[in-house]
């Protein structure tokens, strides 16, 4: 039988009734289903369409479109208004009791990704670089542009970056790496300049070996005299601490960032056989960090003088070698805030992790 124009006003009053009266976000999408679902009874009664004549079923297709999209913003408006209570609620009734001691029979555990950052900033304190530090929201400027990325530069794109509404006419994102912090130095301190800039940074990706945050450290050297050569020295004795392996090997591979010139790839010396991955001198190699020289440019739109002033920069992970020297498989664990994942591969606090006495000491 062909629906009317009546049967369609009757179903719309029906169903706008029950999405007023859902009470609960599951209720709620119990009534879309029913409403828009592929079985519901606005695509039911699309399907009746066919047997009216042209005239008929054009003024009726037009009208259920209507109904559709009526019926839709209802639901997306009640949504909302349900997912606030909720959050209301849920914020009323959770609370955080701050006075509550630590965990009181065992220490916590130190998370890797701390760990970690805390044994590359010792192994670089002691060449004699400081910490800085930037914020996790950052304008576009300091992210890209200071940093020769112009707007249309394809490496903007390769960044996935996450997007924030525009701030004092200045578009925003969540910095995407921590090379931003090399712009605020420049800008700031006084020369020379021997940082590492240690932070959490974002892009929207996710799988095995990618998570929406992770971490890097980035390292900058400006002065008069420093050379690729000090940036290799850097680099090998860096690695070599960090990985503690007196001879592993390092391949200083060209490469492109735009805030370099040169620019080069770091790998280190690994062995995938059997499929299982292990560092040192044996032929195969590990991509682990980017770096080159501060391109004169960047050096220019921090105000500093290119013609006397030089310096190198690098930029590397930290849950990726962090991986590597503790043998975790996967990184999007470090961020699921699993206490068993933390006692396995956390740290304890003041213990000094040593081959003697285990990673765990
Ligand atoms: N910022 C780069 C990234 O996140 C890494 C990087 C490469 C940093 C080269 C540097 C550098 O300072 O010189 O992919």
């Amino acid at each position: 039988m062909n629906a009317t124009m009546d049967d369609l006003d009757r179903l719309r009053g029906e169903l706008l009734a029950s999405v007023d009266q859902a009470d609960s976000p599951d209720a709620l999408e119990q009534v879309r289903v029913t409403a828009l679902g592929k079985k519901g009874r606005i695509t039911a009664l699309m399907k009746t369409l066919g047997g009216l004549d042209p005239d008929a079923r054009r003024d009726m297709g037009q009208r259920m479109n209507a109904v559709k999209d009526e019926i839709a913003a209802a639901l997306t408006a009640r949504k909302s208004v349900l997912d606030d209570a909720a959050l209301t609620a849920r914020l009323a009734a959770e609370r955080v009791d701050v006075t509550l001691p630590v965990r009181p029979e065992k220490p916590g555990r130190i998370h890797p990704t701390s760990q970690t950052m805390d044994e590359m900033i010792a192994i670089f304190a002691e060449m004699g670089f400081e910490v800085a530090e930037g914020p996790d929201i950052e304008d576009d400027w300091h992210n890209f542009t200071a940093l020769n990325i112009p707007p249309e530069h394809p490496a903007r794109q390769m960044h996935d970056t996450f997007y924030l509404p525009d701030h004092d006419g200045a578009p925003m994102v969540l910095r995407t790496h921590t090379s931003p912090v090399q712009v605020r130095t420049m800008v700031q301190q006084k020369l020379p300049i021997r940082i590492v800039a240690p932070g959490r940074t974002y892009r929207s990706d996710y799988d095995m070996t990618h998570t929406p945050m992770f971490h890097q450290i980035e390292g900058l050297v400006i002065d008069e005299s420093t050379h690729m050569g000090h940036l290799k020295g850097c680099l090998v004795e860096f690695c070599r601490a960090y990985f503690d392996i007196d001879d592993l090997p390092l391949r200083f591979r060209p490469s492109f960032f735009p805030f370099t010139e040169p620019s080069a790839e770091v790998d280190i010396g690994c062995s995938r056989k059997g499929g299982e991955l292990k560092l040192g001198n044996y032929g195969d190699w590990l991509e682990i960090l980017g770096c080159g020289m501060v391109h004169p440019r960047v050096l220019e739109m921090c105000g500093i003088d290119s013609s006397r002033y030089q310096g190198f920069a690098f930029g590397m992970g930290i849950e990726r070698p962090a991986m590597l020297k503790y043998g975790i498989p996967d990184l999007r664990t470090f961020f699921e805030a699993d206490l068993r994942w933390l006692k396995h591969y956390g740290f304890v606090p003041l213990a000094v992790p040593s081959p003697a006495f285990g990673l765990n000491g």
